[in-house]
């Protein structure tokens, strides 16, 4: 989208709901019934085969490499053929191939990876997998300075829900998604993963799916299955060991986007995090490397929410919070969204539990619409720093328009149509001169 719509948009989105927003509101929005899940049976059609590319998704590396990945069920080449104008593929670069097997029941396909680039910026490339003919994919690479639009969603699952979520992301332009934990909830059951995969197939092809993992990734089974994210690590690789602060690990990593006016950190809920170990070192270092001079927004992203009134995973969130929240207010960090929730939450700006000036806003987006349902109950009387709470289904997204204003959005979803419910404009920490004396 280009500049200009975007900031149009952006206003237009302020007119509309500049009078809605007040402190302090639990949703007296009812929803619709809920509708059933996607069968099993529809879920896990495949008609793939052979040498076919089948659940293609791509996830930038450094500012202008793209990873793509793809799975195929008989051996093919890991090489991935890519060009500016449909049916011509000019460049081309081999990747690698893994597979893993799980509790001896289930062996995965070929699962292929290949890193292309230098791209150009804000630029559409269409690419093959494998040589094979009869499948074209496109993807826009994310622009090289502001404005950018993230899409943010958690624990999407594959439901007729999930289907919806997609429906209304797709039908609005934006330059990269941010998923903080919870895809596929295969739950240990691995053709689920590859339903998954083909589910969110057509716009994770389209545009970066940048993703942390949440408690659903784990799947480890006492003695059978010891490795923890063995599925997950195998199918999303992240850019763990590109740009300026490689982590070593794939469960954390950060980057940059626009050119580096923004920062996005994603966390790991499920991996040591306490002064000492290599997670907090890593993010201490990370942090310590931002120039906010030049960075005009940090985002970082975790599946466990720090702050929830929510009664649903009260508390999980509190050890994790004590030790790194000193961290992320320190270098001033402007936003932390969390997943884990099945519902939405939006906190004012928060540090030590108590309203901060200086402090991130925390946003719970957990309501990508996974088969566990929403969690409608909460905790009473509402906290003071929790500005808006409602259990729908739906999607955020956050807008950074220039160097000192983002507009944060949330759309229910709910009632089939992508409803702007609550919003919020973000300044940026880093250009307030009273949170950098
Ligand atoms: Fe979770």
């Amino acid at each position: 989208m280009a500049t200009g719509r975007k900031a149009i948009l952006a206003l237009a989105v302020l007119a509309a709901c500049s009078f809605s927003v007040s402190r302090a509101v639990t949703s007296p929005y009812l929803r619709p019934k809920p509708r059933t899940t996607l069968s099993e049976l529809e879920s896990l059609l495949d008609d793939a085969h052979g040498q076919t590319p089948q659940q293609v998704h791509v996830s930038t590396v450094g500012s202008d490499m793209m990873r793509v990945t793809w799975i195929t069920e008989d051996d093919a080449p890991p090489m991935v053929e890519y060009g500016t104008t449909s049916g011509q593929y000019p460049f081309s670069e081999t990747g690698t191939t893994t597979r893993y097997s799980y509790l001896a029941l289930y062996r995965s396909g070929n699962i292929h990876d290949a890193v292309i680039g230098p791209l150009k910026p804000s630029t559409t490339y269409y690419y093959r997998c494998s040589s094979d003919q009869s499948r074209e994919f496109s993807f826009r690479t994310p622009p090289s300075s502001l404005p950018f639009e993230f899409v943010i969603v958690g624990d999407l699952g594959q439901t007729g829900w999930t289907k919806t979520t997609l429906q209304h992301i797709a039908a609005a332009d934006y330059d990269m998604l941010l998923l903080p934990g919870d895809l596929s909830y295969a739950d240990f059951f691995q053709p689920r993963w590859d339903s998954y995969g083909r589910l969110v197939e057509p716009l994770a092809s389209a545009r970066p799916w940048m993703v942390t993992q949440g408690n659903h990734e784990i799947e480890k089974v006492p003695l059978l299955e010891q490795r923890a994210f063995k599925a997950y690590n195998a199918r999303w690789r992240m850019p763990y060991d590109a740009g300026a602060s490689p982590s070593g690990s794939n469960l954390y990593y950060s980057f940059d986007v626009a050119g580096g006016a923004a920062h996005v950190i994603l966390l790991g809920s499920y991996t040591d995090y306490v002064a000492g170990t290599a997670q907090y070192e890593w993010l201490q270092a990370d942090l310590a490397g931002i120039d906010r001079r030049k960075t005009a927004f940090v985002v970082a992203l975790v599946h466990v929410p720090w702050y929830n009134s929510n009664k649903a995973h009260q508390g999980e969130g509190d050890d994790m919070r004590d030790a790194m929240e000193a961290l992320l207010y320190g270098a001033r960090v402007d936003a932390v969204f969390a997943g884990h929730v099945h519902a939405y939450e939006r906190f004012t700006r928060v540090y030590e539990d108590r309203e901060d000036p200086c402090g991130p806003v925390y946003v719970t987006i957990g309501d990508g619409g996974n088969r566990e349902g929403l969690a409608a109950k909460y905790v009473d009387p509402q906290p003071k720093t929790s500005v808006f709470r409602e259990a729908s289904f739906g999607h955020g997204r956050l807008q950074v328009v220039n160097a000192t204003n983002a507009l944060w959005t949330w759309h229910r979803n709910d009632d089939d149509e992508p409803v702007i419910a609550d919003h919020v404009w973000i300044s940026s920490l880093g250009s307030n001169p009273a949170c950098n004396e």
